[in-house]
């Protein structure tokens, strides 16, 4: 019976030690310690042992069955320990890992420019105003003196919506539209959407411009001239030649056109600016007296100068982008390169 129970306890210690889960230990537990188990069954024969042997057989019992114990606490104590480093080790976040970053995407020439020149005038002073882009004939045309039957509505391929409803084919209703809220001196810079039916390597139909206004007691085309200057200068470089040119726009008098240094041969002659080595860049003038008459400003006492550019036409010359179009085809390949 001795030999019996050695045995069991040698199988026990050795299935104990391949246990791989609380329930595996509890079910071993119970084959071996249970009221029912393999222990229980071997004691059932100490009734039939002398007087003698039944106490020296009844310690062997209670020693072996301590020993199971023992075994038994010890194995599910590292059990409990392993599946606990298991789960850590399993779960483990390494809070040093650097985060998933989320590309991020570039802003579009066009809106470059149009920072770079707001940021530009508004060191000199300018404040920043906005017009609808649908707008009223009278804003558009009217009020900038182009009468109804004025040719120079010609030139500006207008989209209508209604009789005296249009997309705005420039950016200068807003000059009347801000000298009708306010008085002078006044600076703005007015950058916006126009409108215009034109589509080739150097028109769209949408595009941008940028429009500048100042008005005072005392302005004169030579404050023109040295504000363009400052702008040219820190737009294209300081070294870039700037020339005007005479024109004609029916809300200036005089009126002028601006060019600069061509940007590629600076001033060689090459393709870009067809040979004659000089870009237009915008159009400006002293506002003209008819002007301040419709938003009731008073010709006699104040003087202002004002001028508007294309902003594609900038980028163009700015980045060496041929095609227009380009800048709206929305072709990532493309938009990312600025
Ligand atoms: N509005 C003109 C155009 O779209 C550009 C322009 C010329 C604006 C002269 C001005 C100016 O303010 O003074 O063609």
């Amino acid at each position: 019976m001795k030999d019996q129970l050695e045995q069991l306890q040698k199988q026990a210690l050795a299935e104990l030690g391949g246990v791989n889960s609380e329930d595996e230990l509890q079910s071993l537990k119970v084959r071996f310690l249970g009221k029912k188990g393999e222990l229980t069954a071997i004691m059932k024969g100490i009734g039939a042992l002398s007087p003698e042997e039944r106490p020296l057989i009844g310690q062997v019992v209670n020693a072996v069955r301590d020993r199971l114990e023992e075994g038994f606490e010890s194995t599910s104590l590292s059990l409990k320990e392993r599946l606990k480093n298991e789960k850590l080790s399993s779960e483990l976040l390494d809070v040093t890992l650097p985060g998933r970053r989320t590309p991020a995407g570039t802003k579009h020439p066009v809106t470059l420019v149009i920072e770079e020149i707001c940021d530009i005038f508004a060191g000199l002073g300018f404040l920043v105003a906005e017009g609808p882009e649908i707008e009223l004939d009278y804003y558009n045309f009217e009020a900038l003196n182009f009468p109804k039957d004025h040719p120079a509505r010609d030139m500006q391929d207008t989209f209508f919506v209604q009789d005296n409803l249009l997309l705005r084919t420039h950016t200068s209703p807003v000059q009347i539209r801000t000298m009708i809220k306010q008085q002078p001196p006044l600076r703005i810079i007015a950058p916006g959407t126009v409108y215009r039916c034109d589509y080739d390597a150097t028109h769209s139909p949408m595009f941008h411009q940028i429009e500048g206004l100042m008005v005072d007691k005392g302005i004169t085309f030579g404050d023109l001239k040295g504000i363009l200057t400052v702008f040219t200068s820190q737009m294209f470089g300081s070294d870039i030649g700037v020339r005007l040119r005479p024109s004609f726009f029916p809300f200036t008098e005089p009126s002028a056109e601006v060019d600069i240094a061509c940007v590629i041969c600076r001033g060689e002659g090459c393709r870009v600016c067809k040979n004659s080595g000089w870009l237009e860049i915008l159009g400006a003038g002293m506002v003209d007296p008819e002007v301040f008459r419709h938003v009731d400003y008073d010709s006699e006492k104040v003087s202002g100068f004002a001028f508007g550019m294309g902003i594609e036409r900038v980028a163009m010359l700015k980045y060496g982008i041929n095609d227009m179009r380009l800048l709206f085809e929305n072709d990532v390949r493309f938009l990312s390169q600025f």
